[in-house]
Formats: structure tokens, sequence, C-alpha cells
């Protein structure tokens, strides 16, 4: 899979330009293409995108049902506009949203009961992998959000491996890096609903991920494809990295 993740973006008018510049280019991808908008985009994207191949992601959805959360925006909300995925988990959510694993572990249940797929991020900081400490921090991640789920609603979940430290900053995980954490992650995974999942969850690697690096990185086993910022928000980028899936 590669996935776009837009951020806070694009106007709708802009939004619906690239798009559609999108639309034209990808016919026959030789993986699934994900792309994830602000709220407001997602119901006229996903009508311009009806029939094609490309897929929409929500970038968050909130952790109540309904009711009195003015501002917020349902997983139900989310799911009738078409969209498909949920971004959730993000480091920007964690970091300045304060999303804690056990908020995140309601939005997974409520993504999952209505019936979008989970694209779950996790990943360390740079304080973290600078004191030997990622394997621990991404454990109590999964862990403490999306253990608790059945093996069939594991199964809706694609990870996203995204060091804190490479989002946006030019610097990217090397691609020995990335494999070593993918394949720890898999291994988790692993131990906890056996093999056939494992090798069957996709793990996507993102952060500073480009159309210069995505194939060194997508040679990886267990690097399944990528999570992308702001490489996604330029057509001619993103098709390169899909290219290169
Ligand atoms: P960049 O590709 O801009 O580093 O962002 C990665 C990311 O956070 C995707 O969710």
């Amino acid at each position: 899979m590669v996935a776009g993740n837009w951020k806070m973006n694009k106007n709708l008018q802009e939004g619906l330009a690239l798009a559609g510049e999108l639309k034209q280019q990808v016919k026959n991808p030789a993986c699934a293409v994900v792309i994830g908008t602000p709220f407001i985009h997602l119901a006229s994207v996903c009508e311009l995108l009806k029939g094609t191949p490309i897929h929409v992601a929500a970038e968050n959805c909130a952790d109540k049902d309904k009711g009195a959360f003015t501002g917020e925006v349902s997983a139900e909300m989310v799911k009738s506009t078409g969209a498909e995925y949920c971004i959730l988990g993000h480091s920007e959510r964690r970091a300045y949203y304060h999303e804690t694993p056990a908020i995140l572990k309601d939005k997974v249940e409520l993504a999952l009961a209505n019936g979008l797929k989970p694209i779950f991020c996790i990943g360390e900081v740079k304080e973290e992998r600078e004191a030997g400490r990622q394997n621990d921090v991404v454990k109590a991640q999964l862990e403490g959000s999306l253990f608790h789920l059945s093996e069939d609603a594991f199964r809706q979940i694609t990870l996203a491996y995204e060091p804190v430290w490479a989002i946006g900053t030019g610097l990217t995980a090397t691609p020995a890096q990335a494999q070593e954490m993918h394949a720890f992650i898999r291994s988790l995974i692993a131990e906890h609903y056996g093999k056939a999942v494992a090798d069957d969850t996709t793990i996507l690697y993102g952060g500073s991920c480009n159309e210069k690096n995505a194939a060194e990185l997508f040679a990886n086993p267990d690097v399944d494809g990528g999570l992308i910022g702001g490489a996604s928000l330029v057509a001619e980028k993103f098709l390169a990295i899909i290219a290169a899936r």
C-alpha cells in the first residue's frame, strides 16, 4: 500500500484538483493506493474517485460515537462520506492533541464498529531512539491500543511505523533501521496472533519518504509500502512513490 496523508494542507478546491490529477494517472496500480484528506474534503473526493482504484481515508475520527461533542466528527460520519480508511494514532495527534493509547483504543473500536479500516501509526521520538528505547515504545503503543482486538478485528488494521524524528524533517530512517523495526513489529504480531496474521499484516513506513528514497525503503522484506506526508501533496511525487512499490 502507498497512502498519502495530506494533513492540514489544501483547501477544498486544491484538494479536488490534486485528487483529479491522481484519478487521471492511477489506472492499474501494483499496490493499494489511499489518500488521507481533511474531513471536509471527504465526501467530494470520494464522489470524484468513485469507480477508480484510489481509496480514501480520514485523518482522524472522534473517540465518542455521537452527541454533544461540538466540532468532532464521528466514525459513522466518516463512513457515510464513502471513505474506507481512517488514519489513527498519528504522532501529531498524540503530541498536539494529547491522544493517549486509551483514547486511541476507543477510536480504533469505533472505526471498526463503523466499517472503517484503521491505518494505525506508531513510532518513537528522537530521545527514545537515542536511549535505545524504540522497541519498548512501539510495543507499548501496540499493546495499549490494538492487541486487545480479536484476530478478525486485528486483520482490518494497517500499521504505519513512523519514527517521529523522521516526520517532516528530511531525516529518513535508513532502510536497515526501517527493516529492523518492521521485523520487530511483525514478530510482536506473531506472538499475539500467530504467524499467518503477522505475515498478512501490512506495515507501512512513514517519515520523509519521498520519490527518491521510496524504492530503497520498499525493497525491504518487511516494509510493505509507505505513509507519505509532504510528498503526497504533489501529484508527480506521489505517483513516483506508487510506481516504486
Ligand atoms: P512526511 O512524509 O512529510 O515526513 O510525513 C510523514 C507522515 O507523518 C505521514 O503520516
